[in-house]
């Protein structure tokens, strides 16, 4: 920026130089014209008396030369005969200007001419001579010289030069200051824009929709206004939120996957950190808040870790929650997480082209595990108006099942995937079910105001209900449900960095491991094996980047971590299959002596090694093909304390409405996709800073804490209504 300002100046100098130069040329011939003119003037208004005295007395002559030299510009005058004697000068008039010389001068430059000029310099100073005939009938009389003092133009050229540099200095000084406010507004995009088009990096096809980035924009202002400047979310801000506006009452989650999973392993019991957006997000919530975790108990050392009350404190060495342990038998399981919630829900909900599995059976059994949750939701609160968060798809039923048994509980229920529109939806047997099973809640969130509109217009095909399309709520007699987006997020700071190295030796470490050169270049994906997340796709774009790009064979590595997932349902085996033969296929493509393009790692990593390859990785490749949010990306995100990275990211999850600096692109388009990967690999440094910059500024107030205290604090305030309400009606009929 200060270079640019400098450039400017400089410019605007030297155009104030030439401005100068060219002026004072005009002014100068301007003033030449001018004093001939002059001279003419006043031997024509002498005529008369010139030629009536030319001849008779020389003294008249003197009086006449010495009226013409009362203008006070002209110094002396003299009167020439034609052949060069002279007649008549006044006193003052120079020796150097005989009028022999003169006379030559002038037929020698102007034979014909009835005047002539010229400029010259005497000790005294700059001076202007002019030869005037005069005029008679039978031919002119003589010739007057007329000297004109030019230091009057000297004085005046001074002072135009000044008021010419104090204007051109105003003129700068104005224009600098207005190109600089401008650069300020524009140099970012400019300089973006300017680098791309000098490294030929195709962006623009990588930006976001405006509409995402001006959504992203009014929902910060928003955000601001509600906030008052009160600073960021924090675990304090959470606990003293949750103190204040709802009296510190405690909280009970109700999630199917627990936050700490006991198994038993050869070397004895380990615990287990799922690989689990919803656990990302929550577990910071609840050590912020205290409570209890219901959850399904699916470790193999679950039973023998829980109390005789099916609990344990957790986080170990902390325990500042619990967690409530669940139990189901094989067929529970089979019919409501494998079956109904992920052969039926999951692919309903997400439009990655799998058709959803609707069997009747594990429909019946979702109905009974859903109740059997929400009982034990029911046990583990201690007033009957409780404040209950209920997670994802697995339990669209719960919220009206505990609202039956607890009318007065605030139930805040989070929808964790896409919510899909109401056609979509409609083919799902038991769709007014579930939909009216989620209106049990207070408070019904998504990740997008899209996925909130999808299900409003749910409601209005196919439930008896009103709508309130103001507040966004549904109606359905004293009830209302407020149907909201609470875009998800991660902890601020993340705590798993704390046992990472920093970037420099991580990369290093890293690629050692990996048998990588410490200058490859490395990209990395890490999800759940699901097909959702369009694992396929991307492999695929590494071959095309491969293809397309020769100069990163051999130098680029993309590592895929994969956790396997639900792998007793045939299709994620199948996946799993077709992952690791396309991953062979492309490997042997372009293998050359030890180098593999494709790292495939698939087994669980615990959440330090995930991060060690977000802070190794050159760049992040998230390719969902649908997901409601996506905390990966948020995740590679908060890694980068170094500020480099770049973040390759579909258009087709909730994080791109956020995370408008990453490149964002269609995953299933591989020119586009093969393209953002080559323009991530050649981004400049200093661009991968200002896009991460800016990521990291968005993560780190929009972390999970702002995510919690906002449902908390809308639920507060419906509660207080409620309350008001409730005192109202009583007093009516008492
Ligand atoms: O939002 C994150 C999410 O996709 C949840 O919907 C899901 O419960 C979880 O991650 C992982 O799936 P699972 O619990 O089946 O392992």
């Amino acid at each position: 920026m200060r270079r640019f300002a400098g450039a400017l100046l400089v410019t605007l100098g030297l155009l104030a130089g030439l401005g100068y130069i060219t002026l004072s040329r005009i002014t100068r011939s301007w003033f030449q014209s001018d004093l001939a003119l002059r001279s003419q003037l006043a031997v024509a208004s002498a005529r008369e008396s010139l030629a009536s005295h030319w001849t008779s007395d020389p003294t008249l002559l003197n009086r006449t030369l010495a009226d013409i030299t009362r203008d006070e510009r002209i110094m002396a005058a003299a009167a020439c005969t034609m052949g060069g004697d002279l007649r008549a000068a006044t006193e003052s008039y120079p020796a150097e200007f005989s009028c022999r010389s003169v006379l030559e001068r002038m037929r020698g430059e102007a034979p014909a001419a009835q005047q002539w000029s010229m400029r010259a310099e005497l000790p005294s100073g700059p001076v202007h001579l002019s030869a005037t005939l005069v005029p008679a009938d039978g031919g002119p009389l003589g010739v007057i010289l007329l000297v004109h003092d030019l230091s009057y133009l000297e004085r005046r050229d001074v002072t135009t030069r000044r008021l010419l540099l104090a204007a051109f200095f105003v003129l700068s000084l104005g224009g600098g200051l207005i190109a600089l406010t401008a650069a300020r507004f524009a140099w970012r995009g400019w300089t973006i824009e300017l680098r791309r088009a000098l490294t030929g990096q195709p962006t623009p096809q990588f930006q976001p929709l405006l509409r995402d980035v001006r959504a992203l924009a009014e929902r910060l202002a928003h955000e601001q206004e509600r906030e008052g400047g009160a600073g960021i979310w924090s675990p304090a801000r959470l606990r003293a939120t949750l103190t204040q506006h709802l009296q510190g009452e405690r909280i009970v989650i109700l999630a199917n996957r627990e936050p700490y999973v006991h198994h038993k392993t050869p070397e004895g019991v380990r615990v287990l950190h799922p690989a689990s957006g919803l656990v990302t997000a929550l577990e910071p919530v609840m050590r912020a808040c205290s409570g209890v975790w219901v959850a399904h108990g699916s470790g193999s050392a679950d039973r023998e870790t829980a109390d005789s009350h099916d609990r344990i404190r957790v986080p170990p060495g902390e325990e500042s929650y619990l967690i409530r342990r669940v139990w189901l038998s094989e067929a529970e399981e089979n019919g409501y997480y494998y079956g109904l919630s992920n052969e039926g829900l999951w692919p309903l909900c997400h439009v990655a082209h799998m058709r959803p599995v609707f069997r009747a059976g594990d429909w019946e059994c979702y109905v009974a595990v859903n109740r059997k949750f929400a009982d034990a939701v029911c046990e583990e609160v201690d007033t009957d108006d409780p404040i209950v968060l209920v997670q994802d798809y697995h339990f669209a039923l719960a919220p009206r099942m505990i609202r039956a048994r607890l009318p007065r509980a605030t139930i805040i229920t989070f929808w964790h995937i896409p919510w899909p529109n109401a056609e979509r939806i409609g083919i799902c047997p038991w769709r007014d079910e579930l939909i009216s099973g989620l209106l049990g809640s207070s408070i019904l969130g998504f990740h997008t105001q899209q996925h909130c509109n999808n299900f409003i217009d749910s409601v209005d095909a196919f439930m008896e209900s009103r709508i309130d399309r103001e507040s966004n709520a549904v109606v359905q007699g004293p009830r209302r449900t407020l149907v909201r987006p609470y875009p998800i997020s991660i902890e601020w700071p993340v705590r798993w960095l704390q046992q990472v190295p920093d970037v420099a030796s991580t990369r290093l470490q890293v690629r050692a491991e990996l048998g990588l050169p410490p200058d490859a270049l490395l990209g990395v994906g890490v999800d759940r094996l699901d097909y959702t997340k369009g694992i396929e796709e991307r492999l695929s774009s590494v071959d095309e980047l491969l293809t397309r790009y020769p100069q990163y064979r051999g130098r680029f590595t993309f590592v895929q971590l994969a956790a396997p997932s639900r792998t007793k349902i045939d299709r994620y085996r199948e996946l799993n299959e077709r992952i690791e033969s396309l991953a062979a296929e492309i490997n042997a493509r372009w293998a050359s002596g030890s180098y593999r393009p494709v790292v495939l790692l698939r087994s669980h990593h615990e959440p330090p090694a995930v991060f060690r390859f977000y802070r190794a990785a050159d760049l992040c490749y998230v390719s969902s093909l649908h997901d409601g949010m996506n905390l990966v990306a948020k995740e590679f995100v908060a890694a980068r304390d170094d500020e480099r990275g770049v973040l390759v990211l579909s258009q087709f999850t909730g994080a791109a409405r956020d995370l408008t600096e990453a490149l964002i692109v269609n995953p299933y388009d591989l020119r586009q996709a093969s393209a953002a990967l080559a323009a991530a690999l050649a981004m400049p440094p200093a661009e991968q800073g200002e896009r991460m910059k800016s990521m990291r500024r968005l993560v780190s107030e929009f972390n999970v804490y702002r995510w919690a205290g906002r449902m908390l604090v809308d639920a507060a305030e419906l509660r207080r209504k409620e309350r008001m309400v409730g005192k109202f009606r009583s007093g009516w009929s008492s």
